[in-house]
């Protein structure tokens, strides 16, 4: 069907969820979507995640619907998860002929959605666009690039998204800037987080480490270019295990990271009991791990963000981001792999609380309104065109 074609009675916004990071991304638009009544939506899960802890108990933390639809594609190579995503969308949209389709962040199941919609010619949103590490081996910067490029309004959460944007040739009138959903979500639950001496407890540890005067650091750790090769995340895990000596750390562990753990002989590395390992933990936890925690170590998007708006100083393990404003201007540094540079953000920790920032421009909680609001317009400006 092509975008001429289009019924003229408005469908449901499809929104698409399909891995961890986008639960916490869909849930304040969801809400945000529910005081207008011109804006019925449809949740379609694609089944990239799938485990309980990586998927309902997100669900039931975010107090997000159960999904109308779960494609059920699970896990698979790049190109074999993206084209089940792809054909199992497909049908989603001849059946239920939504309005647009409403993807977030920039996972595997977002392009994928994005791409079935644009050949079919549904109107896509993109919820956090124009975020660039401008750094091509990351499979998630190739879909970020990607869906911008195809999306019809691009939402984003910092003013250079805009630059990046427009230098790849999107159309300025598309875009426009709200602010940050994750962190309306953060502000939404900071105050039911759960506590961190609870959390252990209910992993079975003693939260008697906690008690030291120096705190404790959160570990999260799942990018392919850190965990995939043993020669990468060996050495990243003793210089974790050496920090652990200065500060205890608590990990949640990605099933990717513990399976490589496992695969590559290393649990040796992480036998202290200065390191806890925890498994993937729920949003109210690991917000609570996090703002109780003196640094977080992390190699995850959202983290950096969530970080600095709590303004907990944040090493990130990566040679770069696609979220420079959480280092610009919030509690951010990125550290690599190096030894040095993570024992000296440590030291920086333990010796005067580490990095300090400010909260960026409209991450105040208030993103999805905005997104709904202009949603609402856009829709119906773009209705009343297809009628005339
Ligand atoms: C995906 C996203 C990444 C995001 C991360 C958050 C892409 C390209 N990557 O990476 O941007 O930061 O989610 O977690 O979309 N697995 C399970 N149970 C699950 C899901 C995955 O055991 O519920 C294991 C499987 O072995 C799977 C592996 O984790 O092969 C990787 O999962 P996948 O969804 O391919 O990528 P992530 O590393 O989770």
């Amino acid at each position: 069907m092509k975008r001429e074609e289009l019924p003229s009675s408005m469908g449901p916004v499809a929104c698409i969820v399909g891995a961890r990071p986008n639960f916490m991304k869909m849930a304040p638009l969801l809400r945000a979507f529910s005081a207008y009544p011109q804006l019925p939506t449809l949740l379609v899960h694609t089944g990239q995640h799938y485990d309980a802890d990586m998927n309902d108990k997100l669900f039931a933390d975010l107090h997000l619907p159960a999904p109308e639809i779960n494609l059920g594609v699970g896990s698979g190579s790049h190109a074999v998860q993206t084209a089940e995503v792809m054909r199992r969308f497909e049908p989603v949209l001849d059946e239920r002929t939504p309005s647009c389709v409403l993807v977030v962040g920039d996972v595997n199941s977002t392009l994928a959605c994005s791409l079935v919609a644009v050949k079919k010619g549904f109107p896509i949103v993109h919820v956090e666009a124009g975020l660039r590490s401008f750094d091509r081996a990351m499979p998630e910067e190739i879909n970020r690039v990607l869906t911008d490029q195809i999306a019809d309004r691009l939402y984003t959460t910092e003013r250079t998204a805009h630059g990046n944007l427009v230098r790849e040739g999107v159309d300025p009138i598309r875009i426009r800037f709200v602010g940050n959903v994750m962190i309306d979500s953060l502000l939404a639950h900071r105050d039911s987080a759960r506590s961190s001496e609870s959390t252990l407890s209910a992993c079975g540890f003693d939260p008697a480490l906690l008690k030291q005067a120096s705190g404790y650091g959160v570990v999260t750790l799942h990018r392919p270019s850190n965990v995939d090769q043993p020669e990468t995340l060996g050495p990243l895990l003793s210089v974790l295990r050496e920090v652990s000596e200065k500060l205890p750390l608590i990990f949640a562990l990605h099933p990717r990271t513990r399976a490589n753990i496992e695969r590559f002989e290393l649990s040796h590395v992480i036998h202290t009991d200065r390191m806890i390992m925890l498994p993937p933990q729920g949003y109210l936890e690991m917000l609570g791990l996090v703002s109780g925690a003196a640094v977080a170590l992390t190699d995850s998007g959202g983290l950096q963000e969530e970080t600095t708006a709590l303004g907990i100083p944040c090493l990130t393990l990566r040679e770069n981001t696609e979220r420079m404003i959480t280092v610009e201007q919030g509690t951010n540094t990125l550290v690599g792999r190096d030894r040095d540079a993570i024992l000296r953000g440590i030291n920086e920790v333990l010796q005067s609380g580490g990095k300090r920032g400010r909260v960026p421009e409209l991450w105040d909680g208030r993103a999805a309104e905005r997104i709904a609001s202009d949603m609402s317009q856009w829709l119906a400006q773009r209705h009343s065109r297809v009628d005339a």
